[in-house]
């Protein structure tokens, strides 16, 4: 591990941010573009909006990362040598924002302190509403670039109201009128979300950029100078939100029914044939191309589609191929359609051609059956389009299936969601004339069958055995886990603590990464076991900037908690803290200082938006070698949960309501990690967590099918293809049980059916009482109810949790009853990583 002990930029960070400015600009979408981009020949721009300045390079909470330095929009204008000339706006705005900011904070703690709960808490992932204000437009030159800024993050919900999701008076306002008085004018939507532009319908021009990171700003610039092309699509339906058929109910405290089924997002907007404000797959060009079926085949179970992609405009550009599919109606409803595969071409020059091929497994096309317990291909025609949006597609040729066949018996899993899913009403799907059709029989279709495990084996005991043994290949974990008592196996399955512990301080709970989110335990550290560090993200490595080594052990020299305490805490507690502060300064002011800047990858959305495996996988590579640097072991992302509501507040981490595009991108993501030896991603959060309302414990109400379908399938699809190191369970429940306590999610379906073998953990302090809201329906989840679920290790880790272990040990009342053979087995897993992963502590 490298400490670095000097401040000056470092090699690797210049190296890293070109290596992001160079593939950014894949995730930017031009939504609309009435000849107004790229500003070819422009030198002076007029400059106004809430990001202007006030860029977002990413979300809140723990998907935030510590930059050194990230480029906004008026800096990144400044760098290209533009003259900004509403420098007089940009100054008011920014005036008027600090104001605002005091007020909201004090109106933030009397209301937390009006209905009782920590201010804290109350105030997680709360982003400042845009306020109202009126600031003179000085209508100069020919080109404005209006910058409208959101930010969302963990802990709280998006809001359907003027300044989160809607327009303010003063945007729809400000906006209109630049759009009249500028000749050239673009919106550009720095935002990690959906905004309702239907106020704004008429302008020219409107670029989504999203939040890129640290070259935001950069980027931003070379696409609206045309340096850069944007070709990125959206991997979420944008439509007004009452039309959203998961916004009914969306956000209750305990239940959340996801009564809409598997029709979530374009499944929805296209199978009701409602017209979205933008769908799916969406997304302009500089330039134009031509998409042709060349060849439509059927090979060993294996649907192939080769096409031609020309560029037919006048200027440089790359495009993205999606194929769909219609499943025929039989016993089970059927989406309109269902994305297949998608590729995106290298840049094409006017004129220039490029052969694409296209595959996806016939099986894929499969539908869940409550019913029969398995996975069907009803027999009938599968109808296969091509296209470069949901909504602009051809079809390209049909799968004739001669029978109905069950690609996959399984058993039924997560009971008791108690109500009927919607099934729109039975729409017709055009025939297509003069495509090919390929007969497939029945039987020559794959099939297979899951083999479910049995109570699993106890290790006799067996002589103590150093970890040393095992790693020089001496020893097995079964002969090192045969010496262990059960209180042993038990701090195996959770997260490192300080033995007095009831602290929950996310960012300080790892000794060995300052600002790392945890570790494993440091309890064994007698037989020479080592640990695993863990870090955040998914935009890049979150840990602090600068620490100190104190007693053998890092510190941080910021506290994200500290942070909160001195912002939202009451005066007493921010008088504590000043005093910690001003002591902590003078006893370690002796000791050097260390920095640790990490760079901030665009965010989860926008990669998704890229459409692009490969530069995904560069994404990874750069948080790869940066983990190699800073000794992080496991990463705590890709986070691929469906956005399955726009007004999820952590959608900006998350990639797509599409499984497949979620799947994709977190696997290429897997895989640039992980090409590093002993790095590893922790795929999260596992599953069905679509809201941040009492995230610690509301109950997400799924049907089966829907549950395998579309929530679980991204995860299928990255854990089979890409073998992440660790995945990460969430907070909520899952019709009724808490995903970390759900045997049937945990060893029936991820280890049993798709062949898991690597480490599962919780989210954090998901077994603590203190977290929740007090009126919550449901109790925390158990630290005993993971081992036995297959949740092998509780973070972040606390003395309760193994207390429950050891007592579920012990006492046969207890509702998740362990044997020893059970907590054995999860801690071989925990055992298996640390000999992959682990680091000396
Ligand atoms: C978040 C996780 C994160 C963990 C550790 C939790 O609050 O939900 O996504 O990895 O904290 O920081």
């Amino acid at each position: 591990m490298l400490r670095i002990a000097d401040e000056q930029t470092q090699d690797f960070e210049i190296k890293h941010m070109e290596r992001i400015r160079d593939l950014a600009s894949e995730c930017v979408v031009l939504l609309k573009n009435n000849n107004v981009l790229p500003f070819c020949e422009t030198k002076r721009i007029a400059l106004y909006g809430s990001g202007a300045r006030r860029t977002q390079k990413g979300g809140t909470g723990s998907g935030d990362v510590n930059v050194r330095h990230f480029v906004t929009i008026e800096e990144g204008m400044e760098n290209a040598g533009i003259e900004i000339t509403s420098k007089s706006w940009l100054d008011g705005y920014e005036k008027i924002m600090r104001e605002a900011k005091a007020e909201w904070v004090q109106s933030l703690k009397d209301e937390a302190r009006k209905i009782g709960v920590n201010p804290i808490m109350f105030s997680m992932g709360k982003a400042m509403p845009e306020p109202d204000y009126e600031l003179p437009l000085d209508v100069e030159g020919d080109v404005a670039v209006y910058v409208l800024t959101r930010i969302s993050g963990e802990g709280s919900d998006r809001e359907d109201t003027a300044g989160d999701m809607e327009l303010t008076e003063t945007e729809i306002r400000d906006i209109l009128a630049l759009d009249k008085a500028y000749k050239k004018f673009v919106l550009v939507l720095n935002v990690g979300g959906m905004i309702n532009l239907a106020p704004v319908a008429s302008v020219k021009s409107v670029l989504l950029l999203g939040q890129l990171g640290t070259p935001t700003g950069d980027v931003c610039t070379e696409i609206l100078l045309g340096k850069k092309y944007p070709s990125g699509k959206l991997a979420m339906t944008w439509a007004p939100i009452h039309k959203y058929a998961s916004t009914e109910g969306f956000g209750d405290m305990n239940d959340t029914r996801y009564h809409e089924g598997v029709y979530v997002g374009y499944r929805y907007f296209d199978s009701i044939k409602e017209q979205p404000a933008y769908p799916f797959g969406y997304g302009l060009s500089y330039t134009k191309f031509q998409i042709e079926t060349k060849e439509f085949c059927v090979n060993e179970n294996e649907v192939s589609v080769t096409v031609s992609v020309k560029n037919i405009g006048d200027t440089v550009g790359k495009e993205v191929v999606q194929i769909y599919y219609s499943a025929p109606w039989g016993q089970l409803d059927k989406p309109y359609q269902e994305l297949a595969a998608f590729a995106k071409t290298r840049e094409l020059s006017p004129g220039e051609v490029e052969i694409l091929s296209l595959t996806f497994d016939v099986t894929s096309m499969a539908s869940y059956s409550e019913e029969r317990k398995a996975y069907i291909l009803e027999r009938g025609d599968y109808i296969v389009r091509v296209g470069n949006s949901s909504r602009d597609t051809e079809a390209c040729g049909i799968l004739r299936i001669d029978n109905d066949v069950v690609t996959y018996q399984v058993k039924s899993i997560c009971p008791e969601w108690g109500h009927k899913d919607f099934v729109p009403e039975k729409y017709i799907v055009e025939f297509p004339q003069n495509v090919k059709i390929i007969e497939v029989k029945a039987d020559t279709i794959l099939k297979s069958e899951a083999v479910y495990e049995k109570e699993p084996p106890y290790i006799p005991a067996g002589r103590t055995v150093d970890w040393r043994e095992v790693a020089s290949g001496e020893k097995s974990i079964e002969e090192f886990i045969a010496g262990l008592e059960d209180e042993q196996l038990a701090d195996l399955c959770v997260g490192n603590y300080a033995k007095d512990s009831t602290q929950t301080v996310i960012g300080s709970a790892c000794t060995t990464v300052a600002g790392g989110a945890g570790e494993t335990t440091h309890f064994l550290k007698n037989l020479h076991l080592n640990a695993i560090s863990m870090a955040d993200g998914p935009a890049g490595i979150r840990i602090s900037k600068a620490y100190r080594i104190v007693d053998g052990k890092v510190k941080s020299c910021e506290d994200s908690i500290v942070g909160m305490l001195s912002e939202f805490g009451d005066e007493d507690q921010q008088k504590t803290v000043a005093q910690m502060k001003a002591e902590a300064t003078q006893k370690e002011n002796e000791t050097p200082l260390y920095y640790q800047y990490c760079t901030a990858i665009p965010i989860g959305t926008a990669l998704a938006q890229s459409f692009n495996e490969e530069i995904c996988k560069i994404c990874g590579d750069i948080v790869g070698e940066e983990m190699e640097l800073f000794g992080i072991s496991l990463w705590l992302a890709p986070a691929l949960n469906i956005q399955r509501s726009p007004l999820c507040g952590r959608n900006f981490e998350y990639y797509s309501e599409d499984p497949l595009v979620s799947g994709k991108i977190a696997s290429a993501i897997t895989k640039g990690v992980q090409r590093h030896p002993g790095r590893g991603t922790t795929v999260k959060h596992f599953a069905a967590n679509n809201q941040e309302t009492n995230r610690y414990t509301s109950n997400s109400i799924v049907s089966e099918r829907a549950l395998r379908e579309i929530y679980l399938k991204g995860f299928e699809i990255c854990i089979r293809e890409s073998n992440p190191e660790a995945v990460m369970t969430s907070y909520n429940l899952v019709n009724g049980e808490h995903a970390c306590n759900s045997k049937d999610l945990l060893t029936y379906v991820l280890r049993n059916e798709w062949g898991y073998k690597g480490v599962v953990m919780t989210d954090w302090y998901v077994t603590t009482e203190m977290m929740k809201n007090p009126s919550s329906k449901y109790p925390a989840a158990s630290a005993a109810g993971c081992v036995k679920a297959g949740n092998n290790l509780t973070m972040s880790g606390l003395p309760s949790d193994k207390e429950d272990i050891m007592n579920a040990l012990k006492d046969a009342s207890h509702r998740y009853r362990l044997s020893t053979g059970e907590l054995q087995a999860c801690a071989k897993a925990v055992l298996h990583s640390i000999l992959r992963l682990g680091e000396e502590i």
